[in-house]
């Protein structure tokens, strides 16, 4: 026979689910409430407890108290859910009461300012969206043959010490160099007609003045099938025009790059005024882009048929250009974080550029 004493009556089962119905209903914070639950249906709660007892019980007992047992645990469990949602409602309720948002208030610029580089990724965008370009992306972390071969760096070709390359340790990957190969992830997953800039950020092994690890480019691509220099050249001098915000005199000096046939770099020309530099006007130039038709290799190397489709290709560096235009001595301060620089060289994060309102 079991002990009337210590063993759970069918009696205690509704004296318990009544007591703990009013508990819950009075508790009114949730940490309580989840204490509450602890006591009774935590591993050594009361309501576990008393299932614990069951194993000493006669069958006939048992019989009885287990499923009472069982919905006694169940029954509790949804008060304390109920509990738990009904507080959870009332707390939201009263966050939405009280934190209400003046929207007639004055936006002052002190919350923070955008980064030089983000601001001019936009400006950028701007311009080339204009011209009928979409913004593409790719990877920070590249294989071999998007960064190097389809580009028309063959194995072993001196372009590629070139790259200052950062390897990942499984020896397949890189961190970009640059972000031409976004280049070949569009022309593989596209049909042309295409135009395209890829900004982003490309990596070396460089750090000094006007070198940091960490860079950033913008890429532009553009294929189609009676694509030639001039449009090339058309297009790269409407874009710095309109991101010089004044007319600019450009030179395109013959170089070379794997990826492009012929291959030029873009100077525009300048002059020093003090330590400050006034691009536009001048008897100096100073190099701020690579851009080329692109070799046929690279079209081989993206299924395209070179001899129905041509294109070009650009690159520049965003960080060079911000200092440019925005006047910054050390390309290395970009990247520094510190709050003053932010401060002053720094964009109000509400005005967007536009090529209506201006850039910047
Ligand atoms: N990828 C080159 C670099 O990082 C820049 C570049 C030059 C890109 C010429 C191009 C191009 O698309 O046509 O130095």
């Amino acid at each position: 026979m079991s002990d009337p004493q210590t063993l759970p009556q069918a009696a205690d089962i509704d004296a318990i689910r009544d007591r703990l119905d009013g508990e819950i209903a009075a508790i009114s914070d949730l940490r309580a409430l989840d204490d509450l639950r602890v006591a009774a249906l935590g591993k050594k709660g009361e309501i576990s407890l008393m299932m614990r007892s069951l194993g000493k019980m006669s069958v006939d007992e048992k019989k009885v108290m287990g499923p009472a047992l069982n919905g006694l645990k169940s029954d509790v469990a949804a008060l304390v859910e109920a509990r738990k949602t009904a507080l959870e409602d009332a707390a939201l309720d009263a966050a939405l009461a009280s934190e209400t948002m003046d929207m007639s208030l004055p936006v002052g610029r002190k919350t923070g300012t955008l980064h030089p580089v983000p601001q001019v990724m936009e400006e950028m965008a701007v311009i080339f969206s204009d011209m009928g370009f979409s913004v593409a992306e790719g990877p920070d972390i590249e294989d071999d043959f998007h960064n190097f071969t389809a580009l028309n760096f063959p194995p072993g070709h001196p372009a590629r010490d070139m790259h200052d390359t950062f390897f990942l340790e499984d020896g397949e990957k890189v961190l970009r160099t640059h972000t031409s190969p976004v280049q070949i992830r569009i022309m593989m997953s596209e049909k042309p007609p295409l135009r395209i800039i890829a900004p982003g950020r490309t990596y070396r092994s460089d750090s000094d003045q006007t070198h940091t690890p960490m860079f950033h480019q913008v890429e532009g691509l553009v294929i189609g099938e009676d694509i030639h220099m001039g449009h090339l050249k058309g297009c790269l001098m409407d874009f710095v025009s309109a991101f010089f915000e004044t007319d600019v005199d450009v030179r395109f000096r013959p170089h070379h790059f794997p990826f492009t046939e012929p291959s030029a770099e873009m100077d525009v020309r300048y002059e020093r005024d003090g330590a400050a530099i006034k691009i536009g006007t001048g008897e100096s130039w100073m190099e701020i882009l690579g851009c080329g038709m692109v070799h046929p290799n690279v079209l081989r190397a993206c299924n395209l048929d070179p001899d129905v489709y041509q294109g070009f290709a650009f690159g520049m560096g965003v960080d060079r250009l911000a200092m440019l235009k925005y006047g910054m001595p050390d390309l290395r301060d970009m990247f520094a974080g510190d709050p003053r620089w932010l401060g002053h060289y720094g964009f109000s994060p509400l005005v967007q550029a536009s090529l209506e309102s201006g850039l910047s």
